[in-house]
């Protein structure tokens, strides 16, 4: 038991360095000072639909909390595409989690990011991406070009840590709901959802 204890807190530790290593890389890039609790991953997840026969697109993985949520969910892993921008995280999370089709790249250029999987349509996206480091316009852009990939209705859910949902409203274009703020989150998390349709 105490073994056990001590081989989960040095996992937690182990991401922990990570996190801090793929801080150092680029602060501005990864955006928070902790792994995203297992709480707001899960419900972060709960919006993927197991039926759709669709695959689902996560922004931003980092060290792989969501990820875990999203397998956990059920969905398979060689039905999950996530996008990492840091190498030192790619890295590890291509170790973590086998199958899973991981990309490492850019998620503000997901035509050439994602290659031949340009065209293919995604059940729904879940982002960690740190939209509040880049500038309006291009979280903007982002935003229109993950809704371009979805079916009407679906969401992409975003995790992010102001007062109000970092993009912002066009009701002609899409509508924003906020979904969650989750306070067992190291700094305490705002989810949001945007949806087209
Ligand atoms: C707040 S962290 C995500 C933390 C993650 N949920 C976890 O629990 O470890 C943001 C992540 O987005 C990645 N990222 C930042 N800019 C990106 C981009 N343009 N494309 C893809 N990933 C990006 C960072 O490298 C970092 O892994």
């Amino acid at each position: 038991m105490a073994l056990r204890l001590k081989e989960r807190l040095g996992k937690k530790f182990d991401e922990e360095i990570r996190f801090f290593k793929g801080m150092m890389q680029g602060p501005k890039t990864v955006g928070s000072i902790v792994p995203t609790s297992s709480i707001t991953a899960r419900k972060m997840a709960s919006v993927i639909n197991l039926h759709s026969g669709l695959p689902v697109l996560e922004l931003g993985p980092g060290t792989g909390a969501i990820t875990k949520a999203i397998l956990g969910r059920g969905v398979k892993p060689e039905n999950l595409v996530a996008v990492e921008y840091s190498t030192d995280f790619y890295e590890h999370l291509v170790r973590l989690y086998p199958g899973v089709n991981f990309i490492n790249g850019d998620a503000f250029n997901l035509d050439k990011t994602l290659g031949d999987m340009k065209d293919q349509k995604f059940d729904s996206v879940v982002s960690a991406v740190p939209l509040l480091n880049f500038p309006m316009q291009a979280r903007i852009a982002l935003l229109e070009s993950l809704l371009d990939r979805l079916p009407a209705g679906r969401p992409v859910v975003q995790i992010s840590y102001g007062p109000v949902s970092p993009i912002i409203a066009r009701p002609d274009r899409y509508h924003i709901q906020h979904y969650d703020f989750i306070v067992r989150n190291i700094p305490p998390a705002q989810l949001w959802i945007y949806r087209r349709g």
